[in-house]
């Protein structure tokens, strides 16, 4: 699928509540999305992505908040540690913002595009994006995280979401 233009997956379309399969065996083709999701996370302003939202179903989640590139495979939290909480919005969900709180501090063990292992400790906004990311391979979104009253807020754009993610099934 080189060349194609991906679409962002937006909430009413089942595969951001599925959850991610873990890949087996790291092969062109995963290079290959993850490169492409890296371009439709810079193309959308985002600091993260997760193949889910771009309709893959694999444990595949790219990550840069400006301090470098991540591309990880089959991504797992070992260990949390304090709390943090901040404002979180999230491409397949837009025009929503919801306040989550998140360990303040991961150690993620993953593996990179050339099947290394990798060993990340994060910290603040590294951290929450990687808990972000993480919680799509799991069909965990933000909107989970919502109070009682932010849910009556957002009731209204959510409903407007996924009607449109219904009317356009079909993407051409
Ligand atoms: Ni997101």
């Amino acid at each position: 699928m080189p060349g194609t233009k991906l679409k962002i997956r937006v909430f009413g379309d089942p595969v951001l509540r599925k959850k991610a399969r873990p890949v087996s065996r790291i092969t062109g083709e995963h290079r290959e999305i993850l490169s492409q999701m890296s371009g439709s996370m810079y193309e959308g302003g985002g600091i993260g992505l997760a193949a889910p939202q771009i309709g893959i179903s694999a444990q595949l989640i790219v990550v840069d908040i400006g301090e470098g590139l991540y591309k990880l495979i089959n991504p797992k939290i070992v260990k949390k540690l304090g709390s943090q909480a901040i404002q979180e919005g999230c491409l397949s969900v837009p025009g929503v913002c919801i306040k989550v709180k998140r360990a303040r501090q991961v150690w993620v063990e993953a593996k990179d595009e050339n099947n290394n292992l990798v060993n990340i400790h994060a910290r603040d906004l590294f951290a929450c994006v990687l808990q972000h990311e993480i919680d799509h391979l799991k069909g965990k979104l933000i909107i989970d995280y919502a109070s009682f009253l932010e849910k009556l807020r957002i009731k209204r754009k959510l409903a407007a979401l996924k009607t449109t993610a219904k009317a356009c099934k079909l993407q051409l």
